[in-house]
């Protein structure tokens, strides 16, 4: 019975290759009705901003924010495409700071910002380039409201204004008013920004973290839509691609997920791929095994019993083990309170590992497909940088990923190089603000 139930499971989370294709013809079309201003789960938003030369320099502060960790650094690009130095401060976001309202938000951010200039002093006037890791409509670069909120924040009072205002306001309120807010982006803007300004062959930014989401370099004429005044060939496009919902292997799991969430019928891809999903997933299918008496003696232990309580943290625990009797797992499950058999371990490693796997592939394929809309025959390098936890540590995920290049463009998959680039979205939020300052 219990390899009955995995063979369904792994039925259920399976991507074969035609599907693979299908959804990357899909995903590209998408991309080019969102460039055309036409209906489309990919929003294709204009950053305003194209590659750093490399050559940009002084001292630039970047914010971060869009998981519960603000990040605030000092950057002095030296400019000659060398190392910058960097100084850097983390702040939290309590779970109320992400729920109540903008004044209490944006009240929050101008404080850390306030504490890291009193602890990193410097006189006189300074340009911040502003990471905010959500869909925003811009219309300049230092201008962009909030679409709608994902990952779970739910604070009020900003969906419709004007991030950049808000930030302004609550900055000059709490005495920092020699700060000067000059350029806004997303994280995956950032990243790619950050990833380029090391690299010339980086044309693609991605997050695989909490959420996810791509942005790619796009001719701007390609950009159909109307969009505000900007006068270079290139610029990088914000696909907000988490939200993309065509051609996707959605089951039961998935819509059960989707219905319960915080933003139903949206961010279709992102539920099925990033790591504040991925737990929930599985709880999902724990909880449905244990239903058919197939894990757990049939009853779901506590810690599986609360929604969205099974974090993906708790995944990389898991698969991190890749023992035959699965010791390290039931370990980790004994600290959680359960006391599981050698099988039901291996069961909930092998439920794991269908659920990110599939993430994997899927992420890989929506990648795959942005770099071959405006490469098809993959004739150049790509460098395709890349940021957020569930690349960085969750075991097996990126070779999971370079598994599915290889599989979609045989050879060709080593035109296209994942390149980890920790803190992208904070230090690109300078390399913005000094291209935007040029
Ligand atoms: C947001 C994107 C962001 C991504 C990664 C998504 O939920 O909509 O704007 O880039 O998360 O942080």
């Amino acid at each position: 019975m219990r390899n009955e139930a995995l063979a369904g499971l792994r039925d259920s989370f399976a991507v074969s290759p035609e599907r693979l294709r299908t959804l990357t013809g899909a995903f590209q079309a998408e991309m080019r009705r969102g460039l055309a201003g036409e209906p489309s789960s990919l929003k294709m938003l204009p950053t305003y901003v194209d590659r750093p030369t490399g050559r940009e320099r002084g001292s630039f502060l970047a914010l971060d924010m869009g998981g519960t960790n603000v990040r605030i650094l000092r950057a002095e690009l030296p400019g000659d495409r060398t190392a910058p130095r960097l100084i850097s401060a983390q702040f939290s976001l309590s779970r109320e700071q992400i729920s109540t309202d903008a004044s209490v938000l944006f009240g929050s951010i101008a404080r850390f910002i306030g504490r890291f200039l009193r602890d990193h002093a410097r006189p006189g006037p300074q340009k911040l380039g502003f990471t905010f890791s959500f869909a925003i409509r811009q219309t300049s670069i230092a201008r962009g409201e909030l679409i709608g909120w994902t990952k779970g924040w739910t604070v009020e009072g900003v969906v419709g204004r004007d991030v950049v205002e808000l930030l302004r306001r609550s900055l000059e309120a709490e005495g920092a008013g020699e700060v000067q807010v000059v350029s806004l982006n997303n994280d995956t803007t950032g990243t790619l920004m950050a990833g380029a300004y090391r690299d010339p062959d980086c044309d693609a930014g991605c997050i695989l973290g909490t959420g996810t989401n791509i942005c790619y370099r796009e001719r701007t004429a390609e950009i159909r839509k109307p969009i505000g005044p900007y006068d270079r060939e290139f610029m990088v496009v914000n696909m907000e691609s988490g939200n993309f919902n065509v051609a996707l292997p959605r089951n039961l799991y998935d819509e059960a997920l989707d219905s319960r969430s915080e933003n139903p019928g949206f961010q279709a891809e992102e539920k099925m791929v990033s790591g504040k999903y991925l737990g929930e997933l599985v709880r999902l299918v724990v909880a449905d095994f244990c239903s058919r008496g197939v894990l757990f003696g049939g009853r779901v232990p506590d810690v599986f019993l609360q929604p969205g309580g099974f974090g993906s943290e708790r995944l990389s625990e898991i698969e991190a083990d890749d023992g035959p009797e699965a010791d390290r797992v039931r370990a980790r499950l004994k600290d959680w309170g359960v006391e599981a058999e050698a099988e039901d371990a291996r069961i909930l490693r092998e439920a794991s590992r269908i659920v990110s796997s599939r993430a994997a592939r899927l992420a890989a394929a929506v990648l795959s497909a942005t770099v071959t809309k405006n490469d098809p025959a993959l004739a150049v390098d790509h460098v395709l940088a890349m940021d957020g936890s569930l690349f960085e540590k969750y075991p097996g995920f990126r070779a999971r990923m370079e598994d599915t290049f290889r599989e979609l463009h045989g050879a060709g998959a080593g035109r296209l190089r994942l390149a980890l680039v920790p803190d992208g979205s904070s230090f690109g939020a300078a390399v913005i603000a000094a291209v935007s300052s040029i």
